[in-house]
């Protein structure tokens, strides 16, 4: 089977339960990295490798556009399952209703991912917190068009129906087999001092994952241009989570997106 991924994209392959399974990839174009006990490894044109096996899921990183071949002796992993598909496809509506926030969750994701490294979480915090950033949102579906692309401020009642879309994505996921994300899904709004929706939840009520995806998820709104304002500088964002951490978001996470920034040359 012949797949092509996008620069940037993030993707896992899982353990499978037969032990007998191998699962083999031969780069056929671009650059993929991937870590594996502990190791980062970089994978380009004519690379192959197999993995038989795992015992941890392996997190892997297009750098480019990367096109590869992929056997499996049985088809007994899924590196995406139908669900996420489904899924995928809402956020894609979702996202095209709204032009402010195309690619948004994608790149929630891919600080999520990043912060949560520089934090230490483990493989599986790191997997399911990636697929609820690329879900956050999902509930958006539901919010009527002229609400979302409304370009002057909100009234009240137009605010209350935004506030639903993190319950509506948690209820949207329950029957899928990411039904284990709906808490991190319908807490990505709460904030430390509990000025947050829906639950007004406080501190550690607040699971870690949802705390990370609500930094990464202000971050990209606030450098993104919206239908009621421009984009605000990465320095500018920043300083501003600053100013909130330990207020509204957690400073451990703050502390990781600013050194990610550094690192990447975003911000002084
Ligand atoms: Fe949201
Ligand atoms: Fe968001």
């Amino acid at each position: 089977m012949q797949q092509t991924i996008m620069p940037g994209k993030m993707f896992y392959i899982y353990p499978s339960t037969n032990p007998e399974v191998i699962e083999f990839f031969y780069i056929l174009k671009g650059v993929i990295r991937y870590e594996h006990e502990g190791k980062e490894i970089v994978l380009k044109a004519q690379d192959a490798f197999s993995v038989n096996g795992l015992k941890e899921p392996i997190y892997f990183e297009a750098k480019t556009e990367v096109e590869y071949l992929w056997v499996i002796t049985e088809p007994a992993f899924h590196i995406v399952s139908d669900d996420i598909h489904s899924l995928r496809d809402m956020i894609a509506e979702a996202e095209k209703r709204d032009p402010f926030t195309f690619k948004h969750s994608e790149r929630v994701a891919q600080y999520a991912v990043k912060i949560a490294k520089k934090l230490n979480l483990s493989q599986n915090q790191l997997k399911d917190l990636y697929f609820a950033s690329e879900l956050h949102d999902i509930g958006k579906v539901r919010v009527p068009e002229e609400v979302l692309n409304k370009p002057g401020k909100l009234t009240n009642e137009e605010f209350d129906v935004i506030k639903k879309h993190p319950s509506d994505g948690a209820e949207l996921v329950q029957n899928t087999g990411y039904r284990h994300l709906e808490s991190i899904i319908i807490q990505h709004h709460e904030r430390l001092n509990g000025s947050g929706y829906p639950c007004g939840l406080k501190e550690e009520e607040i699971l870690l994952e949802a705390k990370i995806i609500a930094v990464s998820d202000t971050f990209d709104a606030m450098t993104e241009d919206r239908a009621y304002r421009k984009a605000f500088t990465a320095q500018y964002a920043m300083d501003e989570l600053k100013r909130l951490a330990g207020i509204q978001y957690d400073e451990k996470i703050v502390n990781a997106l600013e050194e990610i920034l550094r690192e990447e040359g975003k911000i002084e």
